[in-house]
């Protein structure tokens, strides 16, 4: 299956820059931006132009090459880089697996970039064959938010286990949670999805529990932002309740996420750092004001949801089920 890939190197390590399809755009306009250092790719990953924890890491991955060119702002792109957001935490390991070869210039960082990139795409096709056996002929499917092509280096977690299914001639349906305050389902998973050509469905986000009642989903799967050392699992706000409502109709919940995406220092989901972003993603539309004058909003990006709601993980180094620290350890090493 063709896929997209949503960040691009273009040019040399010298002059080239870094491309990223804008996905604030989509799906109304297939447009991409050209970024020229650190402190650009850092603004886009901010403002999501760029979002997904696998494609925050290699968007951070590409943006050291580019810090690495101007040495005397090298550190202080670096550190715009590491401030951009807080919880996926495949940014953070990005940058650690570049700053060492800072030091060796832009053709070295380079290498070890595209080298990132191209293994976040192999470990992703890895994990959707795995994850894919789970999937049966005639599933229906419900996801959260957007774990595909455009989330990542390229072909994606959760949708790339769908993807592989489809692949090894499963038929799917899958229910694509619209996810407020964004949207990413309705904009970017429908955008994935119906380019494939894969039977979806939107829903709202509220809709999915009487679905589950009603014996018309399944299966759920998600992506991931950070997952501790104990299984705990951040991703789009909206997650857990997806998982407590598979648990309350006996339906499993998948989550599929790279090594990457693992923070083994954090034993407990109540450690990570939930991203919150502005009150007029939840009080605003496109148009402008949407809800009441005065009332205020809050708006955590992201949710945890605990080990023990989480049927299996897969990872390009295996299935981690059960979701104990015991067997993260072992399947991971
Ligand atoms: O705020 P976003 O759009 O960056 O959040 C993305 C998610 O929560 C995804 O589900 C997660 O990063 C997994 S991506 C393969």
């Amino acid at each position: 299956m063709e896929t997209i890939e949503p960040v691009e190197w273009r040019g040399d390590a010298a002059g080239g820059s870094v491309w990223l399809i804008d996905q604030a755009a989509l799906p109304q306009e297939e447009r991409w931006v050209e970024c020229r250092s650190g402190f650009e790719v850092a603004a886009r990953i901010r403002d999501m132009t760029v979002r997904g924890a696998p494609a925050i890491g290699v968007a951070a991955a590409y943006g050291v090459v580019l810090a690495s060119r101007s040495r005397a702002t090298t550190k202080e792109e670096l550190d715009a880089l590491a401030a951009s957001r807080p919880t996926a935490v495949n940014l953070f390991w990005a940058l650690e697996a570049m700053r060492p070869l800072v030091p060796d210039g832009p053709e070295r960082c380079l290498t070890q970039a595209r080298s990132i990139h191209r293994a976040d795409v192999e470990n992703n096709r890895r994990m959707g064959a795995l994850g894919a056996k789970r999937l049966v002929d005639g599933m229906n499917v419900l996801t959260h938010c957007n774990a595909g092509a455009l989330a990542t280096g390229g072909f994606g977690t959760a949708l790339g286990v769908i993807f592989s299914a489809v692949e090894q001639g499963k038929q799917l349906h899958v229910w694509v949670d619209e996810t407020r305050p964004r949207l990413q389902g309705a904009k970017l998973t429908a955008w994935e999805l119906t380019r494939a050509g894969i039977p979806c469905t939107l829903i709202c986000d509220n809709m999915a529990a009487s679905l589950m009642r009603a014996r018309r989903i399944d299966a759920c799967i998600t992506g991931a932002d950070r997952i501790t050392a104990g299984g705990d699992t951040a991703n789009k706000i909206g997650t857990y309740s997806v998982a407590v409502n598979a648990r309350h109709h006996g339906l499993p919940f998948y989550v599929a996420a790279p090594r990457s995406t693992f923070d083994l220092s954090i034993a407990s989901g109540a450690d990570i750092p939930i991203e919150e972003r502005a009150q007029g993603e939840v009080t605003d539309d496109r148009k402008g004001r949407v809800a009441a004058k005065g009332i205020t909003a809050f708006n955590p990006s992201f949710d945890v949801t605990p080990a023990d709601l989480i049927t299996a993980i897969f990872t390009e180094r295996g299935e981690i089920a059960p979701v104990t620290s015991a067997r993260i350890a072992e399947v991971l090493g």
